[in-house]
């Protein structure tokens, strides 16, 4: 009989068949699917196993230090911590395809984890936090359709010539199964019930050019919208809430000065799986609220749009 219990057992004894007594290395993302992931194979294999979580400087506000701290103070799993900010942004400026960004930031998180495993003495193996449905969206089937919607990048936007075995226990899963197995394993719910928030991070939320200042001006919107979700009690009735900035600069008036500035989209959906996704019916009180509290506190925007599109046609992300 199926359970999650059983599951857990299952994929146990598949990690241990599979990475024998090799390294491990994990790339911490910040999100459920890796820590879910990371907790797994160090249940699986202790030790063996060092995580990583690299800062690319596209997280939101205070991401970082969450997962930095759930993982050094809740559970005893080594953890690396790599300052890659420069690293990422350097080699972003002037790219703004949205593929182009998925490849580049696939490509250097590999870099990253392959200069991290030679430092502990070599990994044959890397782990991720592979959900089904990244498999499905990301993959051009035989004999199926050969469209590829995104190549996320723990699936498709791999380089080829990657010299570590994937680890993927979650490859099975829906997202709902794995915020299951989460709990299963002993996560805090604060944790297990966090949004999903794409590797690519902030990047493929700056259509256009991305720089450290959109990226600084983006998590102030960004946190000002997620904090009123949570003030209202509305957080676990959305899949996920986040905050866009447009390419886009329009006319505006502050006081009796004309200004020129950003255009700050705002996106809220509800799904089960994230294939597809409808919008959050936020009630017209909240969205001026948040609007008004972006334009006041965040240089840079002059002005709030809330972005209606159910998934299809559009996708969750912009990019
Ligand atoms: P879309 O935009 O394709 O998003 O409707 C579906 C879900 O996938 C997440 N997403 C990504 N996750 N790397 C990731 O790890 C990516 O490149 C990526 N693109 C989208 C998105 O946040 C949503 O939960």
């Amino acid at each position: 009989e199926w359970s999650m219990e059983a599951y857990r057992h299952a994929k146990i004894a598949d990690i241990r068949a599979q990475v024998g007594s090799g390294k491990v290395i994990c790339g911490l993302s910040g999100g459920v699917d890796s820590a879910v992931a990371a907790v797994l194979i160090h249940e699986a294999i202790g030790e063996q196993l060092t995580c990583v979580f690299v800062d690319h400087g596209l997280m939101r506000s205070a991401e970082a230090e969450q997962v930095v701290s759930l993982f050094r103070n809740s559970y005893n799993i080594p953890l690396i911590h790599v300052e890659a900010e420069e690293l990422f942004l350097g080699g972003l400026a002037g790219v703004s395809d949205p593929e182009a960004k998925r490849k580049f930031i696939g490509k250097t998180f590999i870099d990253v984890f392959e200069a991290e495993a030679n430092k502990i003495g070599g990994a044959a193996f890397l782990a991720q936090g592979t959900l089904y449905p990244d498999v499905i969206e990301s993959v051009s089937f035989v004999g199926g359709p050969s469209v590829t919607i995104k190549s996320h990048h723990n699936v498709g936007g791999l380089p080829e010539r990657m010299n570590m075995a994937l680890v993927e226990p979650l490859r099975e899963l829906f997202k709902d199964e794995v915020r299951e197995l989460g709990r299963e394993l002993g996560l805090p719910e604060a944790f297990v019930g966090r949004h999903p928030f794409p590797g690519p991070g902030l990047a493929i939320r700056i259509p256009g050019e991305i720089t450290k200042e959109r990226c600084d001006i983006l998590r102030k919107a960004d946190a000002i919208y997620l904090e009123e979700i949570r003030n209202a009690g509305l957080y676990d009735a959305i899949w996920q809430a986040f905050a866009v900035l447009l390419p886009v600069r329009t006319v505006g008036v502050m006081g009796d000065a004309r200004t020129y500035d950003s255009v700050c989209a705002l996106r809220a959906v509800t799904s089960v799986d994230g294939m597809t996704a409808d919008v959050y019916p936020f009630s017209a009180e909240f969205l001026s609220r948040v609007a008004t509290r972006i334009v006041n506190e965040v240089a840079g925007i002059n002005r709030v749009v809330y972005d209606y599109t159910s998934k299809p046609p559009g996708t969750i992300e912009w990019e």
